[in-house]
């Protein structure tokens, strides 16, 4: 098999399956006050300090949670439900994850939320200018660190002292690139500036090796956050219910050994990945790479095949035996344009023609010669079938 597609999600590390295991052979709920449930509160204090020490953050600023859409909920929700009354507005860049998008939209129908969009820049980052310029008077404010369709990392330090400076909190989904950004919740947050700035940061653990299922909310402790889920009021009453405490071991390993190998993998994927792009570039000349070419993700690759349909290529391709992705959302099996695409100013057309590669932990050399292999024959035939699906139209 050959894997490229570890922005939808990265192999399990054996070292945070060994966690997970061991910690599920303790029996208990960690908010017993009897030794067994004590036991397990001290693994999921010990995953809250490390993660926090990975994060930069504070261990009682870590709420762990089932993984990036709930810690995205939760961020960009209860961020909206503890706003100043005054405040209504939203800051929603333009080619934000589903999980955002979908909930903002919520937040905009079902209860009143006024939404400010902001464009991207031609790379796909997020226009630093219009940023600034949606933010005052907004009650929310929230952004991807590093597009996870096209790979192109924004300036969040800019974006997080903007957003200080004009008092509206902010709420980053990392989720796509904690696995190769080193971001400092400490450093972004600057000091001394409580009501506005980075108050939030979602991560997912199956995005760094740990289990599916398994996240957590970076909750400034100077924050106001209504919670989604009430009940027992656990982890600060932010996230009622008794915690994952296996996956939060797990989780904890994952961030340590991806922060720890962030920099060599960076240059290696990066390698890897340019090899792959001018392989692409060199067999379909009418192919472009979307994106970044400096500040993007180092094993993210995110291709337009004008001629010829993201999802047949994708479908041939796994035929091969090489799994990639268009990177946008299925409805009912059919990849949907790309909001991010169309966001660059392309076309439905353009939408649909594009194919996202991701190397990561384990992808090699062999892995970019094997989908350089198959490309070839797969785009012959995606074309020419899209050239015979125009002609009976
Ligand atoms: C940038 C980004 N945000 C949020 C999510 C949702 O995370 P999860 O799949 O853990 O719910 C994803 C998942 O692909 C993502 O890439």
């Amino acid at each position: 098999m050959v894997y490229l597609d570890h922005a939808a999600s990265t192999p399990l590390r054996a070292e945070a399956r060994d966690a997970w295991l061991a910690a599920t052979e303790l029996t208990g709920n960690a908010s017993s006050v009897h030794g067994a449930g004590q036991a397990l509160r001290r693994v999921l204090e010990d995953a809250r300090e490390r993660v926090a020490a990975v994060l930069g953050c504070d261990p009682i600023e870590v709420v762990f949670t089932s993984g990036g859409t709930e810690s995205v909920n939760l961020g960009v929700k209860g961020l909206w439900w503890a706003r100043e009354r005054d405040r209504q507005a939203i800051v929603l860049p333009d080619g934000e994850h589903h999980a955002t998008l979908d909930t903002v939209d919520w937040l905009a129908g079902a209860q009143g939320a006024e939404v400010r969009s902001v464009r991207l820049r031609p790379d796909g980052a997020i226009d630093l200018g219009a940023f600034v310029d949606a933010l005052p008077g907004a009650a929310v404010a929230t952004a991807l660190v590093a597009n996870n369709e096209v790979g192109s990392v924004s300036d969040v330090a800019a974006m997080a002292s903007a957003s200080a400076d004009a008092g509206v909190p902010l709420h980053l989904d990392a989720v796509g690139a904690i696995a190769h950004v080193a971001l400092d919740f400490g450093d972004l947050r600057g000091s001394g500036r409580k009501s506005g700035g980075l108050v939030a940061l979602s991560v997912a653990g199956h995005k760094v090796g740990a289990p599916v299922g398994t996240g957590a909310l970076v909750v400034s402790r100077h924050a106001r956050m209504g919670a989604v889920l009430h009940g027992g009021g656990q982890q600060r009453g932010l996230r009622s219910g008794t915690p994952d405490v296996a996956g939060a071991a797990a989780l904890a390993v994952a961030l340590e050994l991806t922060a720890r190998e962030r920099d060599e993998e960076a240059r290696r994927l990066r390698t890897l990945a340019d090899r792959l792009g001018t392989g692409i570039r060199a067999a379909i000349p009418q192919a472009t790479l979307l994106g970044a070419e400096e500040h993007r993700l180092p094993g993210h690759v995110h291709v337009l095949f004008p001629d010829a349909l993201g999802e047949t290529l994708l479908f041939l391709l796994d035929h091969s035996g090489v799994h990639v992705s268009t990177g946008s959302a299925c409805q009912a099996g059919i990849a949907e344009p790309s909001h991010v695409v169309l966001a660059l100013g392309y076309g439905d057309r353009e939408a649909r023609s594009v194919l996202r590669i991701t190397l990561g932990r384990s992808s090699s050399g062999a892995d970019v010669d094997a989908f350089l292999d198959a490309l070839p024959d797969a785009y012959r035939r995606a074309a020419a079938s899209s050239a015979r699906a125009a002609s009976r139209s």
